[in-house]
């Protein structure tokens, strides 16, 4: 029987200043307290500047939500203008943060190197890498995604050498479903989840068995629950749907609600 705890992480990307953050998780934590969704840890994930804020209300409010970062510098400290480091997150009560999303490496030109030294610094930094990967449309269309996945896990899992596996999450997020309004179908979800972590298994042996590998891209409240049935898929990565309090509520109360009531021990 597995014992992955699933996530269900809202990635708000370059949306909500501090104080919107403020009346968003302050709602977001109400509607949630009237839920029954603690079979799911539910981290959100602002914008830098919101960081402080949100972990404020988080702690006076006592709510049961996690914080997450959306990048974090490869470099510890130093003359690195505009960078912020895995220490100086955790220090604000980050636990996680999204390393090598789609969006940082086709905006910002971060190639595999350089996210496999980002995750390496996220480590080090007390930090778990939730390392995104995906391909695109056309390499879909290549019959390429298997190759594509196993460069991008294979290039991070080299650099964490001896990693824990609970230190570590993936996001399958394939880049024709970010953003477009069409999630994958859940068999294409759960087959590519099961792809990485059979993959994960070359470098990480039994421990990919405790690696939780998430599905990202157009996730909604209405497509959530078929989406986190396969067995291999262990939580979701939500863009835009974590944008509305009650639309996230949503996404995470049936994601909650599928893993509560399938047999655990259906899951690998
Ligand atoms: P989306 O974004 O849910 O808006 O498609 C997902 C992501 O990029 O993490």
């Amino acid at each position: 029987m597995s014992d992955r705890r699933p996530i269900v992480a809202g990635n708000w990307k370059l949306h909500l200043d501090h104080v919107e953050a403020v009346h968003h998780v302050t709602e977001l934590g109400m509607r949630l307290r009237g839920m029954d969704v603690g079979a799911v840890d539910v981290v959100v994930v602002p914008p830098f500047t919101d960081l402080r804020s949100v972990s404020s209300v988080i702690e006076a409010e006592k709510l049961e939500l996690g914080l997450g970062a959306q990048h974090v510098s490869e470099f510890e400290q130093g003359a690195y203008t505009g960078e912020v480091s895995a220490p100086m997150l955790a220090r604000l009560g980050v636990t996680i943060v999204l390393v090598g999303h789609s969006e940082r490496r086709a905006f910002f030109h971060m190639d595999d190197d350089t996210v496999a030294r980002t995750a390496a610094a996220a480590l080090r930094g007390g930090l778990i890498p939730m390392l995104c990967v995906g391909e695109s449309e056309a390499e879909r269309a290549d019959g390429a995604t298997d190759e594509v996945l196993a460069r991008q896990l294979s290039t991070v899992l080299a650099a964490l050498d001896g990693v824990d596996a609970e230190r570590l999450c993936v996001a399958y997020e394939p880049l024709w479903a970010i953003g477009t309004g069409t999630p994958a179908t859940p068999e294409d979800a759960g087959s590519a989840c099961a792809h990485l972590r059979k993959l994960a298994e070359q470098q990480l042996g039994e421990g990919a068995a405790r690696l939780r590998v998430l599905y990202g891209g157009s996730v909604s409240a209405e497509s959530a629950g078929g989406l986190v049935a396969p067995p291999d898929v262990d939580g979701l990565l939500v863009g835009g749907a974590s944008l509305t309090p009650s639309e996230f509520a949503g996404v995470v109360g049936a994601a909650a609600d599928c893993y509560r009531s399938s047999r655990r021990s259906d899951r690998r």
